[in-house]
């Protein structure tokens, strides 16, 4: 299942992305406000506990939420999502999985993981601007599905249609919840119209 968030607000803050005249600090401020958003939505049918709650007047009744999620942003441009994305969740667990992109074979190269050994039961957000090919978040859903991980959510600013097959595939019951899904691939691996290297865009050219 694939949403997509098409809010005013969120697609005001992509065309902010999505102009190649951004600077970083920007940029960086609009994915984490993109990233809200995403989140505020991925989590509106989350099970809820009920707690006693006093105001100042009287006795009620709140709630928190049932089961947070593991929040797992994919290094490096998944960085910029995760500090947005525990505001959300602020009693989250989070994890890590660093992967890389061969630029000349467009294949990930994992470099690290750091995540909780039993997922299982815990619902689970993957946190990575860029749902291009699909390999980085495939290779990190399968990661999560090997710790038992069955309730997994990739959260996304902008996604391709190759992309979201790809998962559509490998991982047919995992949800995607994204600001938009663009047009198609290039031959380079970027996404059209896209936003160009979320990583660079935020970080700076390494
Ligand atoms: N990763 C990015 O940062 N941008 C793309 O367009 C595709 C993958």
């Amino acid at each position: 299942m694939t949403l997509v968030v098409d809010h005013p607000l969120a697609r005001a803050r992509l065309t902010t992305v999505r102009d190649a005249r951004t600077d970083r600090p920007t940029f960086r401020d609009a994915v984490r406000d993109l990233t809200t958003m995403l989140v505020y939505e991925a989590l509106r049918d989350a099970p809820v506990t009920e707690t006693p709650v006093t105001t100042p007047v009287a006795d009620t009744v709140g709630a928190e939420l049932t089961a947070p999620p593991v929040l797992v942003p994919v290094l490096r441009a998944g960085l910029g999502m995760a500090t947005a994305a525990h505001a959300q969740v602020p009693g989250a667990l989070m994890g890590f999985v660093g992967v890389a992109r061969d630029e000349e074979t467009l294949q990930p190269t994992p470099y690290m993981e750091s995540l909780p050994g039993d997922l299982a039961g815990r619902p689970v957000f993957v946190l990575d601007p860029m749902l291009a090919t699909g390999g980085s978040m495939a290779h990190t859903i399968d990661l999560l599905v090997a710790r038992g991980a069955d309730d997994v959510t990739a959260v996304c600013v902008v996604a391709a249609p190759e992309g979201i097959a790809r998962l559509g595939e490998q991982h047919p019951d995992v949800r995607i919840v994204t600001a938009t899904i663009d047009e198609r691939l290039n031959e380079s691996g970027y996404i059209v119209p896209g936003l160009g290297d979320a990583g660079d865009r935020q970080f700076g050219a390494m």
